[in-house]
């Protein structure tokens, strides 16, 4: 282990965090107001994976690895700021941030004795001291004595709109998401790698950027920097009373934000278990004993098995049961739900809704989370149950609905089986206590179909315009439901499904 340089006026920082939280730019920009070296260490691996790529070394063959590393230097860029890199003498620096390297570094820099042979030298750059050292494990491996640990951190979200603002996408187009899912992927094998895992310190201070300006996140390190400086102790304010925790968030002087952990997942429903098949045997009873109920559709041709979405218009808190009570038992199989996440987090009835298959989803983190929820199920090969219209209807008739069922049939390649609760609106009336009594309420099935067959077909050579196809799936799968319904209830889908009715 290096001495690092104690003098205060001078200090060694670590500055870890998860891919694009934003360390390099902003250890950077705090870095030059301070008259920091700055160091961005995300580099020697990225060269070290680049190089990989060109000369066809694999993650097996550690010993390649190591030897690539001779062939890697750092650049200043003339202000001290290790921004760059060149490998053989010719400047790499745009190379390796190209998405190929992206997909691959991850495995790359799991390699243990690639991350020994990268030891020495991060320590030897930060032995002068007055550094900022940028990268995942600066705080907890490399530098462990470093004077002051920052570790920035973002939800997946913001980071993926972030970066999807740099490419000048637009973060809930088909490439933002592709963004949001590449980014979680990379996280999850950084923070899961046996060897030196993405995490903050234990004496860290986590400064979180949710919501943050570039500026707001460059005047906090500084400002921690400066804090860490006055202090002979060398440990900064901040971490002295909140290790490992975040400090802030907006702007420097408001107090931390509060953001609830992730809800436990709920597992995927794959078998109709025994608290299924009674659960809904006793719903049923219920719903009976209610409803006059009419289920309708060739229920012989419902697929058994492979990924499903079942698509239902919203006008009652009864549909979900209506629907799932019902159509489990005719499947063969459980449907798998989103809920809030409220729903699974009641003592007691949330035990019984995760094993009713329902899967938290945050409100705050809205539609992101709920997606990669529904494809981490459809992925699995079974059924999902949604309302595409989000919340029930006002007037019972359909709502306009935002594209996420249409991009979720696109992506799974899921059949889509519509479905249409007729007149449950009139059964229990949104802002009603309890349902009326011995109404009929019809469920109707439709025929199942795949929208990428419905689509027309793009001529080879020929590019297909992701955002038109979207909107074209999510309004194929609302007019099949409108289809199903009576008049009264097609809401803004009745011109759609009168359209193809007179063809
Ligand atoms: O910060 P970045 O995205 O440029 O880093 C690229 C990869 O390098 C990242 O996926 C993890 C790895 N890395 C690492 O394992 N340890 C470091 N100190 C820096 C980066």
């Amino acid at each position: 282990m290096p001495t690092l340089a104690r003098d205060k006026r001078g200090l060694v920082v670590a500055l870890d965090g998860p891919a694009s939280s934003g360390k390099s730019s902003v250890g950077a920009a705090a870095a030059a107001e301070l008259g920091y070296r700055f160091c961005d260490t995300g580099l020697l691996y990225r060269a070290v994976t680049w190089l990989a790529l060109h000369r066809v070394v694999s993650v097996d063959d550690p010993a390649g690895l190591v030897r690539l590393v001779a062939e890697i230097v750092l650049l200043d860029d003339g202000n001290g700021r290790l921004s760059r890199v060149a490998i053989d003498g010719v400047d790499r620096t745009n190379d390796v941030r190209r998405p190929d390297v992206d997909v691959a570094v991850s495995a790359v820099s799991g390699v243990a004795e690639l991350r020994q042979a990268l030891l020495a030298r991060q320590r030897a750059l930060a032995d002068g001291g007055r550094i900022v050292m940028a990268g995942r494990d600066i705080g907890t491996v490399v530098l462990p004595d470093a004077d002051l640990k920052l570790f920035l951190d973002a939800s997946v979200e913001e980071r993926a709109r972030r970066r999807a603002v740099e490419r000048r996408v637009d973060p809930g187009s088909p490439e933002g998401i592709e963004i949001l899912q590449e980014l979680g992927r990379r996280d999850r094998l950084d923070s899961t790698r046996l060897v030196a895992p993405l995490r903050a310190a234990e004496d860290a201070v986590v400064i979180k950027t949710d919501g943050n300006e570039f500026e707001t996140t460059v005047e906090l390190v500084v400002r921690a920097i400066r804090e860490a400086e006055g202090e002979p102790s060398t440990k900064p304010a901040p971490a002295a009373t909140a290790p490992a925790t975040a400090v802030a968030a907006g702007t420097p002087a408001r107090a931390s934000r509060t953001k609830r952990p992730p809800a436990e997942p709920t597992r995927i429903a794959t078998r109709l278990g025994f608290l299924i098949r009674l659960g809904s045997a006793v719903l049923r009873v219920i719903a009976r004993a209610i409803v006059r109920l009419r289920i309708e559709g060739d229920l012989s041709a419902l697929p058994r098995s492979g990924p499903l979405i079942v698509a239902g218009n919203h006008a009652s808190s009864a549909d979900p049961v209506l629907i799932g009570a019902f159509l489990n038992g005719i499947l063969g199989r459980p449907l798998n739900w989103l809920g809030k996440r409220e729903l699974v987090e009641y003592p007691l009835t949330g035990w019984a809704f995760r094993r009713a298959g329902i899967h938290p989803v945050d409100r705050d983190a809205a539609d992101l989370e709920a997606f990669r929820t529904a494809m981490r199920i459809l992925e699995a090969g079974q059924v999902l149950a949604v309302f595409p219209e989000g919340t029930r209807s006002r007037d019972g008739g359909l709502q306009k609905v935002r594209e996420g069922v249409g991009m979720l049939a696109l992506r799974s390649g899921a059949s889509v089986l519509p479905v249409a609760v007729i007149d449950s609106d009139l059964m229990w009336p949104r802002g009603r206590l309890l349902p009326r009594w011995g109404r009929r309420v019809t469920v109707r099935y439709g025929k199942p179909f795949r929208v990428e067959d419905e689509q027309p077909k793009v001529r080879a050579g020929e590019k297909r315009d992701r955002r038109a196809s979207t909107e074209a799936a999510t309004r194929l799968i609302m007019t099949r439901i409108a289809e199903l319904l009576p008049r009264r209830q097609r809401g803004v889908y009745a011109a759609e499904a009168e359209a193809r009715s007179v063809r």
